[in-house]
């Protein structure tokens, strides 16, 4: 594949042959190795238009320990202040001789508009409310490092489904290899006609943690509710917020999920949130491995 812009096009085969090459990569994410030279001579470029904390710089560093040239775009020290478009601006980049662009933007489509639109490949990492495709890869990897078969595998995907590009190409993925998806949340929040893409709904949060394996908490995206946010945020964090309580309605093994950034208190309990069951900080450890992954098996460099 020449792009990786939505997780609907692979198949099993793609999504195993990405979490065995970030096997092989895990040591050096961890820096038991230090470098490996994959990549020397291609230029990565990070172009954020949104804010990131994870997936900004675990890219970096992925790209880093590949020994790719980085080059992180800042758009707002940039001449997209002076209305410079996306696409002029990749394109900009790409005369440069930019091999991978990793775009985040707020419009669903734009990292697929952006690859119609330049030669180099383009890494969707995170378009509005549509995909995150190396989140839910990175996702996919902490399951499966925990021993987890992902063929009929119970998942809770709890919150704001409608705003969650996480939750979508989670869906895609789990479903691919055979695990049960339930989402949970409030109506307002779970997107009409979601059972076509092989989901469950709940509206009630002890209903659909019950007997789950993975808890898969998503944020409250503040940012793209409309004025009036229903329920509020008080009533959301009574009725859909995960407490070590509700937690006992899960498989007693079961692991804690979320993508971060964690809105502590109102969709997870700080208590829950820094438990043994949660794995929020190995999503975080395993994204480095996986971006390595994907960038390499981008490069053609295999
Ligand atoms: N999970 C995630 O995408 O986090 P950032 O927004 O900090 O990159």
């Amino acid at each position: 594949h020449k792009n990786l812009l939505s997780l609907a096009p692979l198949s099993v085969e793609d999504i195993q042959l990405i979490l065995e090459t970030a096997d092989s990569f895990k040591e050096v994410s961890g820096r038991e190795i230090k470098k490996v030279p994959a990549l020397r001579g291609r230029t990565v470029v990070n172009l954020f238009f949104e804010p990131s904390t994870r997936t900004r710089t675990s890219f970096e560093l992925a790209a880093k320990r590949l020994s790719a040239d980085v080059i992180n775009f800042s758009p707002s020290s940039s001449s997209v202040v002076k209305g410079e478009t996306l696409l002029d601006t990749a394109r900009n980049i790409e005369a440069m001789q930019a091999d991978i662009i990793v775009l985040r933007h707020s419009s669903a489509g734009a990292a697929e508009t952006l690859a119609r639109g330049v030669k180099s490949s383009v890494i969707n990492a995170g378009d509005g409310w549509h995909e995150h495709p190396t989140q839910a890869l990175l996702d996919l990897y902490t399951i499966r490092e925990r021993g987890m078969a992902f063929k009929g595998l119970r998942v809770a995907i709890v919150g704001d489904v409608a705003h969650s590009r996480v939750a979508r190409s989670n869906i895609l993925a789990l479903t691919k290899l055979g695990a049960e998806v339930r989402v949970v949340g409030p109506p307002t929040m779970i997107p009409l006609g979601i059972e076509k893409m092989g989901v469950r709904v709940f509206h009630h949060l002890d209903d659909g943690l019950r007997d789950v394996q993975v808890i898969m908490m998503l944020r409250l995206q503040l940012e793209r509710q409309g004025r009036a946010l229903f329920p509020t945020i008080r009533e959301y964090a009574r009725l859909y917020g995960l407490t070590s309580e509700r937690v006992k309605m899960a498989d007693p093994k079961a692991i804690v999920m979320h993508p971060g950034p964690i809105n502590r208190g109102v969709e997870i309990a700080p208590e829950v949130a820094d438990s043994l069951s949660s794995v929020i900080l190995d999503q975080v450890a395993n994204g480095v491995a996986v971006r390595m992954g994907v960038l390499y098996l981008m490069s053609g460099a295999n």
